[in-house]
C-alpha cells in the first residue's frame, strides 16, 4: 500500500516537474521568438503600439530585407500577395534642383520607415518618350511597398522643364513637391563641376567655368548657360506656381542638409504629415568623407557614393562676386515666395 501511494506520488512530482520545465522551455522559446521581433533600430523602436499613425511591426522587420529583395525582382507574385505589397504612385516628389543635394535628401527620408524611395531618377515627366509610355508605366518603376507607406521620387530635372508642372498636376493636382536648394553660385559651381567630371572622363576638354558664366562680349553673366540659369530658382518656382499653390512646396535648404541633416528631415517629416522618426542615431559624422553618413540599424549604415561631394575648381574671386550680385535680386523674390530666408549673399 505504501508502496503503490508513494509510486503515486512520484508519478505526479514527474508529471508536475514535466509541466514546470515544458512552462520553462516555452517561456524561453517564447522569448527568444520576442527578441527576434524587438526592433533593431532605434527608429523602428520609436514606433509605439498605439501610435496615431502606426506601422505594424512586420512592416518595419520587412522593409530594410524582404522589400530589398522584391526591388531587386526576387520576390514571387505570392510573397508580394502575402504581404499585401503594391507599387503605389509617389504621395511627394522631389523636384530639384539639381546639385542641390537631392540624393542626399532622398536617401535620408528613405530612413523613415513610413518612406519607400524610388532609388532610380525615373525621369517620367520630363522625357517625351517615357511619358508617352503611360501613367501605368509609371506606376511599375515604384518600388514595392505597404500600402500605409508612402513612395517618393526624385528627378531634379523635373524642376527646369517646361512641360513637367503641368504633367505632374494631371496625375495628381495634390501632391506634395519637395525642393531642395543651395546657395545659387555655390550650386553653379557643383554643377558645372559634375559636367567637368563627365567631360574629363571621356578624355574632352571643357572651358573654364569663368569662360562659360561669363559672356565675354558684354562682361556680364551669361544667362545663356544652363548652370547659371538653373540656379535661378524663383524664375522655375514661378512657372510651377501656376498649377500648385506654393502650401504644396517645401523648400529644403541644402546647405544645411550638409552640416546639419536632422532639422531639415525633421522639417520634411511634418510637411510630409509623417510621425518623428528620423532621429540623430540615423545619422553620423563621416570625417573621411567630411559628411554625414546614414545609419539604418546596428549592422546596415551607408554613406553617399563618391560622385556626391566633389571638390570644386578654384573660381575667380571677381567672377563668384559678379554671379552672387546677379542672383541677389532673385533669391528676394524666391524668400518672398516661399516665406523661407536664406543667408546667401
Ligand atoms: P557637391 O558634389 O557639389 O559637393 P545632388 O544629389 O542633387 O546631385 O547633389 C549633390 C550634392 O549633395 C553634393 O554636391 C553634396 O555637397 C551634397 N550633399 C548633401 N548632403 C550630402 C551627404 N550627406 N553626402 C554627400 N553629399 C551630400
Amino acid at each position: 500500500m505504501l508502496f503503490k501511494q508513494q509510486a503515486l506520488l512520484r508519478q505526479k512530482l514527474f508529471v508536475l516537474g514535466s509541466l514546470a520545465i515544458g512552462s520553462l522551455l516555452y517561456l524561453v522559446a517564447r522569448v527568444g521568438s520576442l527578441d527576434r521581433l524587438q526592433p533593431l533600430c532605434p527608429i523602428d523602436g520609436r514606433f509605439g503600439p498605439h501610435s496615431q499613425d502606426e506601422i505594424p511591426l512586420r512592416a518595419l522587420q520587412f522593409k530594410r530585407g524582404l522589400l530589398h529583395e522584391f526591388r531587386k525582382g526576387n520576390a514571387t507574385k505570392e510573397q508580394i500577395r502575402l504581404h499585401n505589397l503594391v507599387q503605389q504612385l509617389p504621395k511627394a516628389i522631389i523636384i530639384g534642383v539639381r546639385k542641390g543635394g537631392t540624393r542626399a535628401l532622398l536617401e535620408m527620408l528613405n530612413l523613415h520607415p513610413a518612406v519607400v524611395k524610388a532609388s532610380q531618377e525615373i525621369h517620367f515627366f520630363d522625357n517625351d518618350e517615357n511619358y508617352a509610355k503611360g501613367i501605368e508605366w509609371y506606376r511599375k518603376k515604384m518600388p514595392f511597398s505597404y500600402p500605409h507607406q508612402i513612395t517618393i521620387e526624385k528627378s531634379p530635372a523635373y524642376f527646369i522643364t517646361e512641360e513637367v508642372p503641368e504633367r505632374i498636376y494631371k496625375m495628381n493636382s495634390s501632391i506634395k513637391l519637395l525642393i531642395i536648394v543651395r546657395e545659387p553660385t555655390t550650386r553653379a559651381i557643383s554643377d558645372y563641376t559634375q559636367v567637368l567630371e563627365g567631360k574629363e572622363r571621356k578624355n574632352k576638354t571643357y572651358y573654364k567655368f569663368e569662360k562659360l558664366a561669363i559672356d565675354p562680349n558684354t562682361c556680364e553673366v551669361n544667362t545663356k548657360y544652363k548652370a547659371v540659369r538653373t540656379s535661378i530658382y524663383t524664375k522655375h518656382l514661378e512657372r510651377w506656381l501656376k498649377y500648385f499653390p506654393i502650401e504644396q512646396f517645401h523648400i529644403v535648404d541644402g546647405d544645411r542638409l550638409i552640416t546639419e541633416p536632422l532639422p531639415e528631415l525633421q522639417l520634411v517629416e511634418k510637411f510630409l504629415n509623417l510621425p518623428p522618426r528620423i532621429s540623430q542615431y540615423n545619422l553620423y559624422f563621416n570625417a573621411t568623407r567630411g559628411f554625414y553618413c546614414l545609419r539604418f540599424n546596428i549592422v546596415f549604415n551607408k554613406c553617399l557614393a563618391g560622385s556626391k561631394g566633389r571638390i570644386h575648381p578654384e573660381v575667380d574671386t571677381s567672377v563668384i562676386t559678379k554671379l552672387r550680385k546677379f542672383f541677389h535680386p532673385f533669391n528676394q523674390k524666391f524668400y518672398q515666395i516661399t516665406g523661407r530666408t536664406f543667408n546667401w549673399p
